[in-house]
């Protein structure tokens, strides 16, 4: 009878999320917004304004420096593409920046082995003031995106009543179902709502979309990706449990490679960005990236751990006084990712801990691989004492895992 329960409230479960059998670990690819913005002056400034030349060098960048190979397989387009709508009311993009239309630039993506996301908004304007998907335009653009081969749908919000959003977003999701194309799709809607229940309600988002910005844009600054990473811990009881293989919670792009981040802090975030098992939006010039940054974006490690098909989001598990905190994500196969971080502003700190200070009580042996050193730390029980030196706005972080799995699995 409990049995009988149990799977029965499974497939309740499995009922209620979107069924588009998408996103089953968290997206991973570039996005414009974050590094190039509305950039649309390709006069003056031709490789960087917002034009299929930008995409396509991108794309070239994906496939041959070992991105997409790695999973970074979405080229998604942000706002400014669009030129207008024809007669018959399609989207249409900017016929300048854009001469060889949307579909040419999706089947250049494919060609590569990589997928194409685009963007609009629900309201009456996109947020740079380009034409909205109006409520009555919704089907119709479900339709032209997916006639054009996108794998992805952007969908902000800026120019809407909240009735709007309530109405549009479902319509959207149900739009594109019927197409039949399978359309990632990534929804502004509770970052217009303030986030956070009763506004939001999470069940049904997860039924609608397969990833959702919680929370403010992301700038190229430090105190930005301190204030989203802050946010999300303070309400992580609401927030992790929504999280899962299909529907992610999205802090939004990982600014690495720009200029507001300095080494340590470049890899704190792809660290606290893993353990919030967000989507790896990476949004920076692909065509210049320094080889330490991208070292921090291609850490094979890293990317199991954001991978991990659990797809469980971590948590903040220790605040200390003295500035420094500890995240926890639980893995398959027993195993868990660690992040020891410090937002101390003098030194390295070295910050005495133990497994049972973290809240493991099974008595087993661990051995931890540092994901950035790759250092091996070997026989920990819960009660040894371990120190980590972490420096100033800087993570250690660590995937452990008990050894007799891994002689398990030798
Ligand atoms: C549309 O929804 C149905 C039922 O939820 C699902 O089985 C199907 O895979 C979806 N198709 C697409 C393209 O999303
Ligand atoms: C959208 O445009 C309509 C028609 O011009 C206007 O009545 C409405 O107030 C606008 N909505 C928003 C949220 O700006
Ligand atoms: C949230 O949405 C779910 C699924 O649609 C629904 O069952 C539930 O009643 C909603 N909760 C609230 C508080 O409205
Ligand atoms: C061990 O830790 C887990 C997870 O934190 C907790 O649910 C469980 O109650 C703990 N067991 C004991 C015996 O303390």
């Amino acid at each position: 009878m409990l049995l009988k329960t149990v799977f029965l409230l499974v497939l309740v479960a499995q009922v209620l999320m979107l069924d588009n059998g998408l996103l089953r670990t968290p997206p991973m690819g570039w996005l414009a917004w974050e590094r190039f913005r509305c950039n649309t002056n390709c006069d003056e400034d031709p490789k960087n304004c917002i034009s299929e030349r930008l995409f396509m060098e991108m794309a070239d960048r994906l496939a041959q420096d070992g991105w997409r190979d790695l999973g970074y397989i979405y080229l998604n387009i942000d706002d400014c593409w669009i030129g207008g709508r024809d007669a018959n009311g399609r989207l249409v993009p900017d016929p300048k920046r854009f001469p060889h239309g949307i579909a040419f630039l999706a089947d250049y993506a494919h060609s590569l082995g990589l997928k194409l996301g685009i963007y609009e908004d629900i309201g009456n304007l996109t947020c740079m003031g380009y034409p909205g998907t109006t409520l009555d335009k919704v089907v119709q653009d479900a339709w032209t995106f997916a006639e054009w081969k996108v794998d992805m749908l952007k969908l902000d919000a800026c120019f809407s009543t909240a009735k709007e959003r309530a109405t549009g977003y479902p319509k959207m999701a149900a739009a594109l179902n019927v197409t039949g194309r399978p359309i990632a799709f990534s929804c502004s809607w509770p970052a217009y709502e303030g986030g956070l229940p009763p506004n939001v309600n999470y069940t049904r988002l997860a039924e609608i979309c397969n990833l959702w910005r919680n929370y403010d844009d992301v700038q190229d600054s430090w105190g930005s990706v301190l204030s989203i990473l802050d946010w999300f811990a303070e309400h992580q009881d609401v927030l992790q449990p929504v999280a899962g293989p299909g529907h992610w919670n999205d802090p939004d792009m990982l600014i690495i490679g720009n200029f507001g981040l300095s080494l340590d802090q470049a890899r704190a975030q792809m660290a606290l960005w893993t353990m919030l098992a967000a989507p790896l939006f990476m949004s920076t010039d692909l065509r210049t990236i320094s080889a330490q940054n991208m070292d921090i974006l291609q850490n094979p490690l890293m990317i199991k751990i954001n991978q991990d098909p659990l797809g469980i989001q971590g948590r903040r598990i220790r605040k200390e006084k003295f500035y420094i905190e500890v995240f926890m994500r639980p893995l398959s196969n027993e195993a868990s990712a660690l992040v020891f971080f410090s937002r101390r502003t003098d030194m390295p700190y070295h910050y005495r801990c133990s497994l049972s200070m973290l809240n493991f009580n099974r008595s087993l042996t661990y051995e931890a691989e540092d994901v950035y050193s790759g250092d091996v730390i070997t026989g920990l029980r819960e009660e040894t004492d371990f120190t980590v030196i972490i420096n100033p706005s800087g993570v250690v972080m660590w995937y452990l895992y008990p050894i007799k799995n891994l002689e398990m699995s030798q």
